[in-house]
């Protein structure tokens, strides 16, 4: 690493870094921030955030912010400091990408397609393009194609170049018929476009009829190993650079939309490939953008995927906006028709989601108490579902002032939902039953095996508080078990408690119902204390506001870390069950 400075490094992946003492500083490109605190020390050729404490060299860096394997990480470090690299002279230890089979098929399939487009069997397609407007300076940066009107076209060039069929039908580029027991394309006559991964390399294709009559308009690969639907975005890689300059990223719905955007500038428009936006592609986005507009088409369908959308959104730490365009307008028909100037004006109007959210909410009930109150209804599932308590605290307050709630009415119907849950744990006897992000799997097991080993009662009573459970339920129950003296828990016979207390029966018998798998009490314990050392930690840094402060704080984890690792010896050896 020496070789290459890594604050150059960083910043030519457009992250700004300032000078602080010896070290630099900017915004965190790992998560999201407004005030930095990711930094760089040069002469270490370390990198480190405060905020998501995510830490490395160069070569983690490229990995981590380029989606880099090792080996490919390496080369570009040997490449920018004139370093040559025997091949093969580095052990991965991950199968080396370039070499994988199937995405070389990929490969040739685009470059077949591709030049389909300049030849009598892709004139339809090029011509197509052509009426729809869109320049050749598009179809280079996408890679767009033509697949011929033939059932054997690119399964008999892959195999003129030595392509096994079984790697090409692992792509999805061909598929089996069973009735003439043979192989054929999967495209044809379509526009194709390729769908490429973070790296640039090919894993898919969406591909547009040119015939309105066929059915369906775009066919999509088939899911397989290289591509999954709900992790990819189009034109993801082509606008990266934009993206993560603008940290903004455009949702669109179409193809075409995508690259009528790019071709108006604005670089950072993705899409889905025909799926929803999912929490998967919001986690991919996350990486490179905290700002997302979402463009729906004014009808009811794009209404209906705005307000789902929204939903998912709030979730998520992204300052989200949402752009309605006019009814029947999509946004490649849009530029095309109304231009770039009115496409950026409209998307000057972007309403923040919430809002967008509050307002089309309450639009689908009656003005009155009764609709406020269902549409309050509606929002809270949405409200419980953000994990983060500040930021669903701060979305609480934003949602009572749109709808002229008091946030303590919120709050009170909020709880109320989460009792109703927990009630439903009882009645369905089934942990199950709660979804298992609500519930800490960790404490779970840790009730349930303190329920069989009477003999931890003593010294898990000194060392844990029910105050360090996070799902309520658990930290209700366990403070209620603690009310008990040891000597009821040696052996404890839960059927005592049927007629005493017939809910905490009930409650008791829900866990025990379950087959517990071989589980170590200790390293639950010492996950449960480690994930609230981990919480508060990340809140005192946040609260923080000198570097000698967060050097206290960071100290005082290590010695709470120490402090959890000796708690965690007092059961070993004696805490599997
Ligand atoms: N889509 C799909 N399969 C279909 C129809 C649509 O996968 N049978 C996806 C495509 O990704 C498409 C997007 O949904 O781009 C939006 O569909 P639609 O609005 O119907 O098409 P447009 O993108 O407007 O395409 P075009 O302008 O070519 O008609
Ligand atoms: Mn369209």
């Amino acid at each position: 690493m020496e070789a290459t400075n890594l604050v150059d490094l960083i910043s030519e992946n457009g992250i700004t870094l300032n000078k602080s003492g010896t070290n630099y500083k900017g915004l965190c490109p790992f998560h999201s921030e407004k005030t930095p605190s990711f930094n760089v020390n040069p002469l270490r050729g370390y990198f480190y955030c405060f905020g998501c404490k995510i830490s490395g060299d160069g070569i983690k860096f490229l990995m981590q912010h380029s989606r880099l394997s090792f080996v490919e990480a390496v080369g570009v470090l040997a490449n920018k400091a004139n370093i040559p690299l025997e091949k093969k002279s580095i052990i991965s230890p991950n199968r080396n990408l370039d070499e994988d089979e199937g995405l070389n098929c990929l490969k040739d399939a685009v470059l077949f397609y591709k030049a389909k487009l300049s030849t009598q069997d892709g004139e339809n397609t090029a011509n197509y393009l052509r009426k729809r407007k869109v320049s050749e300076r598009m179809w280079k940066k996408f890679d767009l194609g033509a697949s011929p009107n033939d059932w054997h076209g690119v399964l008999n060039y892959l195999k003129g170049k030595n392509k096994l069929v079984k790697n090409l039908f692992r792509t999805g580029l061909v598929k089996f018929s069973e009735k003439s027991e043979s192989y054929y394309d999967t495209f044809r006559a379509r526009l194709m476009f390729p769908i490429k991964d973070i790296h640039g390399r090919c894993i898919g294709f969406g591909a547009r009829t040119l015939n309105p009559e066929d059915n369906p308009k775009y066919l999509n690969s088939p899911e397989t190993t290289y591509y999954r639907k709900s992790n990819v975005l189009y034109g993801l890689f082509e606008g990266l650079s934009s993206i993560r300059k603008l940290r903004q990223l455009i949702f669109v719905e179409g193809y075409l939309d995508v690259i009528r955007l790019h071709e108006n500038g604005f670089s950072e428009a993705v899409a889905t490939c025909g799926t929803a936006l999912t929490h998967n592609h919001l986690k991919i986005i996350k990486r490179y953008a905290e700002n997302i507009i979402l463009i729906f088409d004014g009808d009811n369908a794009g209404k209906v995927a705005a307000l789902k959308y929204t939903h998912l959104l709030l979730s998520y730490a992204f300052e989200s906006y949402v752009v309605s365009l006019p009814e029947g307008e999509d946004p490649d028909s849009f530029l095309l028709i109304k231009g770039k100037d009115a496409f950026e004006k409209m998307l000057g109007n972007k309403i923040p989601a919430l809002d967008y959210l509050v307002k089309e909410t309450l639009k689908k009930f009656e003005n009155s108490i009764q609709g406020r109150m269902q549409c309050m209804e509606e929002l809270l599932p949405t409200l419980s579902n953000i994990s983060d308590m500040k930021r669903r605290q701060l979305t609480l307050m934003a949602i009572s002032e749109r709808m002229g709630i008091p946030p303590e009415m919120i709050t009170q119907e909020l709880q109320k939902k989460s009792n109703k849950n927990l009630s439903k744990l009882n009645i369905n006897g089934s942990i199950q039953s709660l979804s298992s992000s609500k519930v800490s799997q960790d404490e779970l097991w840790l009730l349930q095996s303190l329920l069989r080993k009477g003999n931890l009662w003593p010294i898990v009573r000194q060392h844990l508080s029910p105050e360090e459970f996070k799902t309520p339920y658990f930290k209700k129950l366990y403070a209620r078990l603690l009310e008990f003296p040891d000597s009821v828990f040696q052996p404890f016979d839960p059927l005592k408690l049927e007629k005493s207390d017939p809910r905490l029966f009930q409650a008791v018998m829900n866990l025990l119902k379950e087959e517990i798998r071989i589980h170590d009490f200790g390293l639950s314990l010492m996950r449960i204390k480690e994930r609230n050392l981990e919480l508060s930690f990340r809140d005192s840094i946040l609260k923080s506001e000198s570097n000698e402060e967060r050097a206290k704080i960071g100290a005082r984890r290590r010695k709470e870390e120490k402090k959890i690792k000796d708690v965690k010896l007092l059961f070993d050896g004696n805490s599997t069950c």
